[in-house]
């Protein structure tokens, strides 16, 4: 049976229906006060948080995560709005087994804003990414996209929204393909 463990720095609605769907090991997030942590709680799964500011460096920030992934001995990290970006330290350690779900249609609209910057561009459509994490910022070999449209009476929130559903349809398919291979 391979292990996951899921990454969030915040809402983590992603990692509650990825949690909803398979067995997680344990939730990882990088601010103590996220809100992912009360999702963990309520759905008994483990977590574990610790803040790249409370290390002297973010190579040893990136050591303390890798022993927690060692420790469980975890086969696939999930990133799921986990908002930093992966280190050498850590990508060296867990490249090929880290996947990373991005609400944008790459290469369109990279970065931390990829919904926003498709609205303000006025795309008609945008999409959700999922992808291999390597050390450039939402780069890595794609493994699935789905696009998703604009309506002509959309707001922001509505955008959002309809980019939120079909990350929560994505993201398992994927994964469970990943864990069948
Ligand atoms: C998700 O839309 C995810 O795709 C995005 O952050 C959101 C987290 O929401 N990730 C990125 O933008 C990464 N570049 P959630 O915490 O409710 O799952």
């Amino acid at each position: 049976m391979k292990k996951i463990a899921v990454f969030a720095s915040g809402s983590g609605s992603n990692f509650q229906v990825i949690a909803e769907n398979f067995s997680v090991e344990f939730v990882f997030s990088d601010h103590r006060d996220a809100y992912v942590l009360e999702r963990a709680e309520k759905l008994g799964v483990l977590s574990y948080a610790f803040e790249l500011k409370e290390f002297d460096d973010k190579a040893s920030y990136e050591e303390a995560i890798i022993d927690l992934l060692d420790l469980h001995q975890i086969d696939l990290v999930c990133l799921a709005g986990y908002m930093k970006i992966v280190g050498p330290k850590l990508l060296s350690a867990y490249e090929g087994r880290m996947i990373n779900i991005h609400p944008a249609y790459l290469p369109e609209f990279p970065g931390a804003h990829g919904i926003l910057d498709a609205w303000e561009a006025g795309v008609p459509e945008s999409g959700v990414t999922i992808h291999w994490v390597d050390s450039g910022v939402d780069t890595g070999q794609i493994i699935k996209q789905v696009r998703v449209p604009r309506l002509p009476d959309d707001t922001i929130e509505s955008f959002e929204n309809r980019i939120h559903q079909a990350e929560y349809a994505v993201y398992p398919q994927v994964i469970k393909e990943i864990l069948h291979d």
